[in-house]
């Protein structure tokens, strides 16, 4: 257990110099460890998976291969930012899979929230097991794990009980048993995010607010379909747009749109017409567990309500949710 003990004498890292002294000392000890040899790493898009690849390829170059794998429930432009950030400015060796099909038949006709994700998951590993067996000789697997995941699963090792089951990804099969790479492993979230403005990522990506693993998927409520996918993926790209522009989008923890499998009677060039409507979810927390509603600004909320109901094809009302956690979760799933 102690080699998972952040050590007493690690100074916080709050600055670029304290950053890339950290990034000097974890270069060094990545390529002590791995030598000459293959590096794997399953990349999201996600900050720490983002600044563990950009360590990663700072340390030992192209003998690492990223694997990102788009399940068709990342927000817009999301995977596109990952080509652009780390197959073209970072030249790296990446692998882009668009599993979107396999993804969305499997989900077909599935409402069950738990089975949701179950499917996700285990889909979400198939597909890079796939990956990793096309390639050769590679013997570790890069991760992102930071401290707060160890003390997690210190926590749940003692027997806490969890709401939901946050499993994205469970464990790989036998025979691809991988040495694990794990440099951010003793870093807070926040020293995550110093060090990948070190490393040159975009701001924007270090800056990211969480984002579940199964995405999308457990926004777009009951059975997912792909038009009402496409709809979510629209609505909230225009809610991320206007919390940007308004200053919101760092100050505010977490904020997204969900749309229900409901529909109601609204009214359009004269004619009714049947749509859905989306739901504003935007709140505060420290650790997830609870939560506030973070009051947004009519005039804010006005322009969102209109441009959504203006630009996304099939929403014909917009909802903002006041509750906090307790007893609403964050998520509506
Ligand atoms: P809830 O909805 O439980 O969410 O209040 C708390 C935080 O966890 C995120 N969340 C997930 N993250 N896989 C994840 O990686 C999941 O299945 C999942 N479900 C919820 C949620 O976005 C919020 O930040």
């Amino acid at each position: 257990m102690t080699a998972n003990v952040r050590p007493e004498t690690m100074q916080r890292i709050t600055n670029f110099e304290l950053a890339n002294a950290f990034i000097e000392e974890q270069v060094a000890a990545v390529r002590a460890q791995v030598g000459n040899k293959k590096v794997l790493l399953a990349l999201s898009g996600g900050v720490d998976s983002s600044v563990v690849a950009a360590l990663l390829i700072k340390a030992i170059g192209k003998q690492l291969t990223c694997v990102h794998v788009n399940h068709g429930l990342m927000r817009k432009g999301e995977s596109e930012q990952v080509i652009e950030v780390f197959g073209k400015e970072l030249d790296a060796n990446l692998v882009y899979v668009d599993a979107t099909d396999r993804f969305l038949n499997l989900l077909e006709g599935v409402s069950d929230p738990e089975k949701k994700r179950k499917i996700i998951g285990k889909e979400f590993i198939e597909v890079f097991v796939d990956e990793a067996r096309k390639l050769e000789g590679v013997e570790f697997l890069g991760q992102g794990t930071i401290y707060p995941d160890i003390l997690e699963s210190i926590k749940q090792a003692e027997g806490k009980k969890a709401i939901k089951s946050h499993h994205n990804v469970g464990g790989l099969p036998e025979d691809l048993k991988f040495e694990l790479v794990e440099p951010l492993k003793f870093l807070y979230k926040d020293e995550v995010r110093v060090v990948g403005e070190a490393l040159g990522l975009p701001h924007a990506m270090v800056y990211r607010q969480p984002f579940p693993g199964p995405g999308l998927g457990v926004r777009c409520l009951g059975a997912i379909t792909r038009d009402r996918l496409h709809a979510l993926r629209e609505a909230d790209a225009i809610l991320r747009d206007e919390f940007a522009k308004a200053g919101l989008a760092e100050k505010v923890w977490q904020f997204f749109i969900a749309i229900p499998d409901i529909k109601s009677v609204g009214v359009k060039d004269d004619s009714r017409y049947m749509g859905w409507p989306a739901v504003i979810r935007a709140v505060n927390t420290k650790d997830a567990m609870t939560a506030t509603i973070e009051e947004i600004p009519y005039a804010i909320l006005h322009k969102i309500v209109a441009r959504i109901t203006a630009e996304v094809e099939g929403i014909n009302r917009v909802l903002y949710d006041l509750t906090p956690k307790p007893t609403g979760t964050i998520e509506w799933e």
